[in-house]
């Protein structure tokens, strides 16, 4: 992608923290269908606007206390159909590493299933490696993803 192209990426798309439980359980229930209830007034979430204010998609993160480690987990992304292929995805892994980083924590952890390529190619761009957790705790058949802050 050109600089330009993803100049105009930046400017057409901004990412706000949020507090918007209800559009976020929205965009969920949208994207995962009827999957958990997650508790969101738990997580950090972020929402991401188009120029027009229309939303266009969601992410959320939240912080694990590991052996004296904070960790921040990757918990959940999502970009609305209509504004898929923008890298809204890379923005969401980056935004949010950054928030670790500036809340003290010293890795970013997440997980992957292995058909969601796109998710994996993205977490490695993002400077993202693979790792074998001691206890697969997403399940036996996902990629583990881990990096230092
Ligand atoms: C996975 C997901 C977050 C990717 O978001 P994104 O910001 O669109 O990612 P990208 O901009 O990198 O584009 C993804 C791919 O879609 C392609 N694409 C381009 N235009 C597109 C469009 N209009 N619609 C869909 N895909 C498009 C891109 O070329 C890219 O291909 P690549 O993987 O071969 O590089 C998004 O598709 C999504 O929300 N999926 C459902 C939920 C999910 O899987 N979440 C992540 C796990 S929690």
């Amino acid at each position: 992608m050109s600089m330009l192209k993803h100049l105009e990426i930046l400017m057409k798309y901004s990412v706000r923290r949020s507090e918007d439980y209800d559009s976020i359980r929205g965009q969920n229930l949208m994207v995962f269908g009827r999957g958990l209830d997650r508790a969101w007034e738990k997580e950090a979430c972020w929402e991401c606007f188009d120029e027009t204010g229309a939303v266009a998609g969601f992410c959320s993160a939240h912080i694990l206390n590991e052996q004296g480690e904070q960790t921040l987990f990757l918990s959940r992304a999502a970009v609305l159909p209509h504004a898929r292929g923008n890298q809204l995805q890379r923005r969401f892994i980056n935004t949010r590493c950054r928030y670790g980083k500036k809340v003290g924590c010293d890795v970013a952890i997440t997980y992957t299933s292995p058909h969601n390529t796109t998710s994996s190619n993205n977490l490695i761009r993002e400077g993202f490696e693979m790792y074998v957790p001691h206890y697969k705790w997403a399940g036996k058949d996902m990629l583990y993803w881990r990096k230092v802050l």
